[in-house]
């Protein structure tokens, strides 16, 4: 029938004019949909005796099944556009370079703490530690420091809850009393006690924070005890120590008279660059003195017979001094722009 190969090139023209599957679904309701021509002519097949029903219904049939095939073939090109369309979009580069594994590294402090342990190593220090929760005992009372010291105060200090003398250690300095405790027992059956050479870096906590504080921190210990052991000899150590870590002889050191209830005498160490852009600023780097006889004692030694030097830097001012670092809290922010700075 005429009509009805009109009506196929009309839906496949249509069907070739959609341009997505939505406007196919549209064309597509056009012919074959409930009130689609070819339903409607279906529809009048009923008005027609059974001879011509017969040859008409088939007819229709035959160009349904052409406009089904047409609209199959239509959606299947319009599948493959968008497919290829998609994979268009979301091509991959295989040829470009990989990103890589981001290295991780050694944070600056740590990086400065093995630097300052290889130096003290190289003159027969080891390295000793202790707790970060301390008892009032190590951290205060052994290290001769009174009840009334403000230092102990709640302000200064981070006591734990519900348990009294317990707190976070306010300096390296309770582990003098632990370092030679341990080593008095390793040589308790020993004529005389060897030196005894320790360094202890660690974390210490203050109530304290701004530019320059932090209320955790880093804090170096110095000890040795022995036999003739002399404040001559501390400032030998120290001295060299300062030279070595900056490597240059360009420094003065200057020992200022201080206190400290754990040693006697006490000084205070500054010291200052002879060239460079700090040349001649005094710079505040570490408390030191004589063990104090009591701390001694303490600690299991015979003052009459022993002596020692101790002393207390501040890791993260070495730091600080070394990179050239203005502001504590850099250290701390964990910001890895800051951090991947100071990889080889
Ligand atoms: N513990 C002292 C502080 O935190 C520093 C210090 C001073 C340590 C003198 C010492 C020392 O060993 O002898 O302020």
């Amino acid at each position: 029938m005429e009509n009805l190969d009109q009506m196929l090139s009309d839906a496949a023209a249509a069907f070739a004019a959609a341009a997505d599957i939505n406007a196919l679904e549209q064309a597509k309701a056009r012919f074959l949909g409930k009130s689609g021509s070819v339903t409607e002519l279906l529809k009048g097949l009923g008005k027609l005796d059974a001879e011509a029903r017969k040859s008409a219904g088939a007819d229709i049939n035959r160009c349904k099944r052409a406009i089904e095939e047409s609209l199959e073939a239509r959606r299947e090109e319009l599948r493959n556009a968008q497919l290829e369309a998609q994979l268009a979009a979301e091509a991959l580069d295989v040829t470009l370079p990989g990103r890589g594994m981001g290295r991780g590294g050694l944070h600056p402090v740590v990086r400065i703490q093995e630097r300052v342990e290889a130096l003290f190593h190289s003159i027969g220090f080891e390295v000793a530690d202790g707790p970060e929760i301390e008892d009032d005992w190590h951290n205060f009372t052994s290290l001769n420091t009174p009840a009334n010291h403000p230092a102990r105060s709640m302000h200064d200090t981070f006591y734990l809850q519900n348990a009294s003398n317990v707190l976070l250690r306010t300096h390296t300095s309770p582990v003098q009393v632990r370092a030679m405790h341990a080593h008095v027992a390793r040589h308790k059956d020993a004529e005389r006690i060897p030196d005894l050479r320790v360094i202890v870096p660690g974390r210490v906590y203050r109530v304290d924070s701004d530019a320059t504080h932090s209320p955790m921190f880093h804090q170096l210990e110095g000890l040795c005890i022995g036999e003739d052991i002399s404040m001559a000899g501390l400032k030998g150590v120290i001295i060299d120590f300062l030279r070595r870590f900056f490597e240059t002889d360009e420094l003065q050191v200057r020992f200022r008279p201080s206190f400290f209830p754990f040693t006697e005498p006490s000084a205070e160490i500054d010291f200052a660059f002879m060239s460079g852009p700090n040349k001649g600023r005094w710079l505040e780097i570490a408390g030191c003195g004589m063990v104090h006889p009591t701390v001694l004692r303490n600690g299991g030694f015979d003052p009459q017979r022993y002596t020692g030097f101790a002393f207390g830097m501040g890791l993260d001012r070495l730091t600080m001094l070394r990179y050239g670092v203005n502001d504590l809290r850099l250290f701390f922010e964990n910001d890895v722009r800051f951090l991947a700075q100071f990889q080889d």
